[in-house]
């Protein structure tokens, strides 16, 4: 998600710096504009070593990457979303007034960016019809407001007006982004977690996947109008959205014959899951029993899922994951040519907090193309959206 945040002149633009912070925790790039007064109150040089961009002033600074920057920005931007924002760049907005580089951009960036204000005031100007005209005609535009919450003001009032804390800016603007339906029409193939390979009836092979993991891409898909269809071995208890098709399979066989049943109408394929890579070449009907000091057991190699729909997989996108614990890099290239994928997301499972069971995980996504991204440690959740933004950047 891309976001520019505009800072206006208010006690409260200390808070910017948390808002910076906590989007780029998950995943989110940032550029900053900072109008003059919001300069008094906090610095370019704090907004550019957080955002790791260059902080946009002055309409007529010399920039180095000048590109019409404020039609560049706009242009840019999932989100403008201006916090803190005074009842003076809300009634520019709402008049049309475009003499700084904030009002430009938002002029610039109707109907193509979300816009999004936090606005932050004394109450008896946020209360004035003034501001209450100016914020209607805002919503006219197309703007959305982050109602201020009550509580003592920097001015020493107490009433409505104090900007929201950052945190719950943040939630309300991926709760926003997210429920975007930019995937309607597309059909998701996931599969999650672990699966199971029978040794006798009481005994069985497995391993740590939980099916976070796989859940999470599911539901974030079908949150943004997928028709989703996940093919789910054994997985913790998750919620799972209620438009999601869930087809429960047990082996890695099962989960080979339910994907190529499901395959040939998907348009994305997400391979999440952790099948088995072998299994018990003989299943025992009765229990094995104690007998000896030692049980030998003889293996048999799966198929391999992904491997398997790589020849005729046309403009379908394949997604893979590598779960790996030494070589990341080289290991997940060679899985991505072998299974003929368009990306790659793997994950050290050695790292704490990355891979099977928690709730957090971080990958680097490998592209077709040679090219490699961090997506950082995130939840699952915000994981997932972060991921289907890279897919659906090449619908
Ligand atoms: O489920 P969680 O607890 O949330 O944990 C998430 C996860 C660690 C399981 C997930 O992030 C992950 O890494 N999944 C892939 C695990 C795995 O099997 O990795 P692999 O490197 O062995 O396999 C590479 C790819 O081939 C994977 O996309 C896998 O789904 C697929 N595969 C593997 C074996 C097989 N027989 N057929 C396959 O298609």
């Amino acid at each position: 998600m891309n976001v520019v945040l505009g800072i206006s002149g208010s006690i409260a633009a200390y808070k910017s710096a948390e808002i910076i912070r906590l989007l780029k925790k998950r995943g989110a790039e940032v550029k900053v504009i900072l109008t003059k007064n919001g300069a008094e109150f906090i610095t370019k040089k704090t907004l550019e070593t957080l955002s790791n961009y260059p902080v946009a002033c002055d309409m007529f600074a010399k920039i180095e990457h000048y590109d019409v920057e404020h039609i560049s920005l706009a242009k840019w931007a999932d989100i403008v979303l201006v916090a803190p924002a005074t009842a003076n760049i809300i009634a520019k907005f709402a008049t049309g007034i475009a003499d700084d580089m904030l009002s430009t951009t938002l002029l610039a960036a109707v109907g193509r960016a979300k816009i999004v204000f936090a606005p932050a005031m004394n109450t008896q100007m946020y209360d004035s019809p003034q501001n209450q005209y100016n914020m209607q005609r805002a919503r006219e535009f197309g703007a959305e407001f982050f109602e201020p919450s009550s509580g003592e003001l920097a001015c020493g009032d107490i009433g409505r007006g104090r900007m929201d804390e950052p945190v719950s800016i943040v939630n309300a603007l991926y709760d926003m982004f997210e429920a975007k339906q930019d995937l309607k029409g597309k059909r998701f193939l996931v599969t999650a977690g672990a699966t199971i390979e029978p040794l006798d009836p009481v005994r069985y092979i497995t391993n740590h996947s939980s099916g976070k993991m796989g859940i999470s891409i599911a539901n974030a898909a079908a949150k943004r109008g997928a028709e989703v269809i996940l093919i789910a071995g054994r997985t913790q208890d998750i919620r799972i959205d209620s438009n999601i098709k869930t087809v429960n399979i047990l082996t890695s066989q099962d989960m080979y014959e339910a994907v190529h049943e499901h395959i040939i109408n998907a348009d994305v394929f997400i391979s999440a899951a952790a099948p088995a890579d072998f299994t018990p070449e003989d299943y025992s009907e009765q229990k094995i029993k104690k007998s000896g000091d030692e049980l030998i057991l003889k293996l048999k190699k799966t198929k391999d899922i992904l491997k398997s729909v790589a020849d005729n997989k046309g403009k379908r996108i394949h997604v893979g994951f590598a779960a790996e614990t030494e070589n990341l890099h080289k290991n997940a290239v060679a899985k991505l040519k072998a299974k003929n994928l368009d990306m790659i997301a793997a994950n050290d499972v050695t790292q704490k907090g990355c891979g099977f069971a928690y709730d957090t995980n971080a990958v680097e996504l490998f592209f077709a193309d040679g090219t490699h991204i961090n997506s950082g440690l995130m939840t699952k959740n915000d994981l997932a959206h972060w991921l289907i933004n890279h897919i659906a950047e090449r619908f």
